[in-house]
């Protein structure tokens, strides 16, 4: 089976629905098999087990979330020192208020956590605009959907994000399972 291990933070659910969904979306192609964790029970294990490793986060203070962080911080900085991760397939996806309609961050906080896969030199698989829900709900970075109004009042997330999470899920799984056993990179 191909391993994707979709991990996510989350406080009030929003993150944890995406995170669902994406494993979800995993589901649907054959011979892949998602993995869903909170940030806070990942195991050195759990990502060097799977084939694919997908992140997702709520924007906290145009930002990632303290959990993700940690986790990269923690389990993930010794895996670099020993290129453990090199040649995995990684994704991002996250959540936000989105106040003022430019993703309040969360462009950036989907770059962070793709500048760490990248650190870790892992095959990152971004978010085509030609997926479905994106023009309503994409950014080419990774999944990402706004689970608030105008008013900072929570309206969950759209069904158009939610869509595009799926088939984000599905894609990483897929090029996961392409890339299974195979030598990339020199070194
Ligand atoms: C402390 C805090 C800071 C936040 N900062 C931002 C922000 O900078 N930009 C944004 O778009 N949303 C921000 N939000 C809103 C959350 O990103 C949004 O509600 C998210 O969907 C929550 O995810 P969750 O339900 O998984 O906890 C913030 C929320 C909290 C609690």
């Amino acid at each position: 089976m191909t391993r994707i291990l979709v991990v996510y933070a989350s406080d009030y659910g929003n993150t944890k629905k995406m995170a669902e969904v994406i494993a979800a979306g995993v589901e649907t192609v054959p011979g892949a098999e998602p993995v869903l964790r909170a940030a806070e029970t990942v195991s050195a294990e759990d990502l060097l087990t799977s084939d694919g490793i997908i992140f997702g986060s709520p924007v906290h203070m145009g930002s990632m979330d303290w959990r993700i962080k940690k986790l990269i911080d923690s389990l993930c900085g010794g895996m670099w020192m020993k290129n453990s991760l090199v040649g995995k397939v990684g994704a991002v996806f996250a959540t936000g208020s989105g106040h003022g309609h430019a993703g309040s961050g969360a462009e950036l906080t989907l770059l962070s956590m793709l500048n760490n896969f990248a650190e870790l030199g892992m095959v990152i698989v971004p978010l085509p605009k030609s997926t479905p829900g994106y023009a309503q709900s994409g950014l080419q970075w990774g999944a990402w959907s706004q689970s608030a109004d105008e008013n900072l009042k929570p309206i969950g997330l759209s069904d158009a994000g939610l869509v595009a999470a799926r088939h984000h899920g599905a894609n990483v799984a897929r090029v996961a399972e392409a890339l299974k056993g195979k030598t990339l990179f020199a070194g």
